[in-house]
């Protein structure tokens, strides 16, 4: 099997996946479905795409499960609206897995009106990361786990969420750089910590910034056990 470029990111979303049917929104070449069938982690999947083209380069990857994978074109979670389980026999998807999105339209989706049906997530934002957990906290998503995945001297936040009846209690550093990368420091953390350091260093070495000040007070506070 050829080994991908970014393992790391799709092992650590594979290693927070631990529900049965899942469904991949925005898949592309649905590695990650793939990897999932892989590792016998699921034996159903529901593998979409705002575009039809990119659906198509999952038909061709999940080729050898196609028949426990039900492929849907369209936006987010849009999809699931008018979508009749029973007829088919089939479970709706217990987790779903939103990667490789800007934070921004991952909180669309997570805004729109089918969502609601669910209530267990994994994100992985390609940006927007502090306002994607500010919007978590707001909306009564509770983060469970939050870490960072480093691939190819790329940073990765993959976190698994879960819908809660109440408001996470977050400290600003958690907001900032995520609560498990806090508790269980990671190598992967530790090189972020540093190339964030060693950046914003640089930038206030040249210009007073205040969000960077703040971020650099904090991330000098951060004990790395070194
Ligand atoms: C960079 S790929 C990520 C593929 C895969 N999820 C991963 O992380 O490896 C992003 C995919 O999301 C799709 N996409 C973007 N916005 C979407 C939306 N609102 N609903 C469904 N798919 C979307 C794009 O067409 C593209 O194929």
């Amino acid at each position: 099997m050829t080994r991908l470029k970014n393992n790391n990111r799709i092992d650590k979303i594979c290693a927070f996946v631990d529900k049965n049917p899942i469904a991949e929104i925005g898949a592309d070449h649905a590695n990650i479905t793939h990897r999932l069938f892989e590792n016998r982690q699921i034996d159903f999947a529901y593998v979409t795409d705002i575009s039809k083209k990119c659906l198509n380069k999952a038909h061709l990857k999940l080729k050898k499960y196609s028949k426990n994978v039900v492929f849907l074109v369209g936006d987010g979670v849009e999809v699931f609206s008018n979508f009749d389980y029973s007829s088919f026999g089939l479970l709706p998807p217990k987790q779903i897995i939103i990667a490789g999105m800007g934070g921004q339209e991952i909180m669309k989706i997570l805004q729109q009106k089918p969502s609601k049906n669910f209530d267990n997530f994994v994100l992985q934002p390609q940006n927007n990361v502090v306002q994607l957990r500010l919007f978590l906290q707001k909306n009564k998503f509770y983060i469970q786990e939050d870490v960072i995945a480093k691939d190819n001297k790329m940073f990765y936040n993959v976190l698994k969420v879960k819908r809660d009846n109440q408001i996470q209690n977050l400290s600003r550093l958690q907001i900032l750089f995520g609560l498990t990368n806090l508790t269980e420091i990671g190598q992967d953390f530790k090189d972020y910590v540093r190339y964030k350091k060693s950046l914003y260093k640089d930038i206030l070495s040249k210009k007073e910034v205040a969000e960077i000040r703040e971020e650099y007070d904090l991330l000098e506070k951060i004990d790395l056990g070194e």
